[in-house]
């Protein structure tokens, strides 16, 4: 096997995933509130090999559509009930041994210290597997359940972002990995000329260290980003070593391959050091026309409203005062930019309203739908994978977990009998699986190398 491909599993700590119709899904688990639901997905996708299970989060009941509450908790929104993935995660780290666990934490509504202590811990309670999902928030109403008034401005937050990372990594750094001696003869805990103080105040933070958490498994979490605008994929291209990305066709998703890693090599990283992981809904079926009635009966169940009241969150823009039956306006939003703009390149491409936007929204997040058989929906990734759109693939489900069940007893045997899937774990460490060298608690470098000619 010469490169590998990666695979993850997409989930929100909730009832929805990207597919509003996932919980209304009849197939669907409904006890997404209990650690079984959570089991029971990890442990499959873990008998399926896959890199990691990967959790987004969002910090409000979603109000941006006509700042109303009533119609996303009656229909079920995404993000209108979810539950903290990071004490999810923990639990996952005692009964899976070798998946990872990626989880989202905002780095404009938590402080360094705690977020560093939290994924230092996950990263020793899971053996080194944790991930962290870098986002810098979405909207207004994540501002007013953190304190503020006023969410801060796009390019600003990523400000903070950067200072924030240079944070964490010295606060992991803290402890050197020998430091902790644990000597019961000597009565040598930890040799304290091995943990350090950090002492930093800058524009955002202030803090002394040293952590409170010894040097762990992996050194740090891995850093996984989902920025879509440029100034979101330049942070991606200087910190992330995961990226995960929506766009629903494959020049968008080679176009964005090509740019973040000419960026990652701008900022003098080695490209491969950075993988990029679109993500899509699978429907398996044991024919085409299976798969696609699978398909039809779950879009079928998107409700074009909640779609937009998602899209209203995920820009921070309210999309309720437009005409449902006309083409979608070219805005500027505060919140993410590039899904907007993917939307916008869509409904100019086909020709689609603001409602048929709203609908597709709801069927997944405008993420691409792979449909057929295990054959060809593993011809879907080997394409894409030779084909220059992605290094591995972020599974999201249209019901769970039905989906990721389908996958991994179909499709994931394909994709190894063709040899581009491990058959086993070769690591134990998520690094080891994603191909990462050891982790380096140097901030990845800061200034852009512009290259001759560029
Ligand atoms: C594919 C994708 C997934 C994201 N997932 C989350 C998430 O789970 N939680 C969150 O608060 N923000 C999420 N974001 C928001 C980004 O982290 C970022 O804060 C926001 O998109 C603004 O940056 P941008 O304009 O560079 O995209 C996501 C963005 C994208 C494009």
């Amino acid at each position: 096997m010469s490169r590998a491909l990666h695979l993850a599993g997409f989930l929100i700590a909730s009832h929805v995933t990207h597919s509003h119709a996932a919980w209304r899904h009849p197939g669907s688990e409904t006890d997404y509130l209990a650690p079984g639901y959570y089991r029971r997905v990890a442990q499959t996708l873990e008998r399926g090999k896959f890199d990691f299970l990967f959790f987004a989060d969002l910090l409000a009941t979603p109000v941006r559509y006509g700042d109303d509450i009533r119609v996303p908790l009656r229909s079920g929104t995404q993000a209108s009930a979810t539950i903290d993935p990071a004490l999810v995660a923990a639990g996952l780290a005692n009964v899976t041994d070798r998946i990872g666990l990626a989880i989202t934490k905002s780095t404009t509504y938590f402080h360094p210290y705690e977020v560093a202590r939290i994924f230092g811990t996950l990263d020793h309670l899971s053996g080194g597997r944790a991930a962290w999902n870098v986002v810098t928030s979405l909207n207004q109403a994540e501002a007013q359940n953190f304190g503020l008034d006023n969410h801060l401005g796009h390019d600003e937050r990523y400000d903070r972002a950067q200072e924030f990372l240079e944070v964490a990594y010295r606060l992991w750094g803290s402890w050197e990995p020998d430091a902790l001696v644990r000597d019961k003869a000597s009565g040598v805990f930890a040799d304290p000329d091995k943990v350090h103080v950090v002492d930093h105040a800058g524009t955002w933070f202030k803090t002394r260290g040293p952590l409170t958490v010894p040097h762990s498994p992996q050194s740090r979490p891995v850093i996984i980003q989902a920025g879509s605008s440029s100034v979101g994929k330049d942070f991606a291209a200087r910190w992330a070593e995961a990226v995960f990305e929506i766009d629903p066709t494959p020049e968008g998703r080679r176009a964005y391959y090509d740019d973040l890693k000419s960026r990652a090599s701008d900022f003098g990283r080695n490209p491969d050091d950075l993988k990029i992981f679109p993500s899509f809904v699978p429907f398996v079926g044991e024919t085409e026309s299976i798969a696609r009635e699978k398909q039809a009966f779950h879009n079928e169940l998107a409700d074009p409203v909640s779609g937009l009241i998602t899209l209203s969150v995920h820009t921070d823009h309210d999309f309720s005062r437009y005409d449902l039956d006309a083409p979608i306006e070219d805005v500027v939003v505060p919140g993410t930019q590039g899904l907007f703009d993917v939307a916008r390149r869509l409904s100019v491409r086909d020709n689609l309203t603001l409602r048929d936007i709203g609908r597709l929204y709801a069927q997944g997040v405008l993420l691409p739908q792979f449909v057929g058989t295990p054959e060809q929906i593993a011809d879907q990734i080997e394409e894409g994978f030779h084909g220059g759109e992605a290094d591995g693939y972020i599974l999201s489900a249209a019901q769970a977990p039905g989906t990721f069940n389908d996958f991994v007893d179909l499709v994931v045997p394909e994709l190894q009998r063709r040899g581009l899937f491990r058959t086993d774990y070769t690591g134990t460490t998520l690094r080891d699986h994603l191909g990462l060298g050891p982790a380096t608690l140097e901030p990845a470098a800061r200034g852009r190398v512009v290259r001759a000619g560029a």
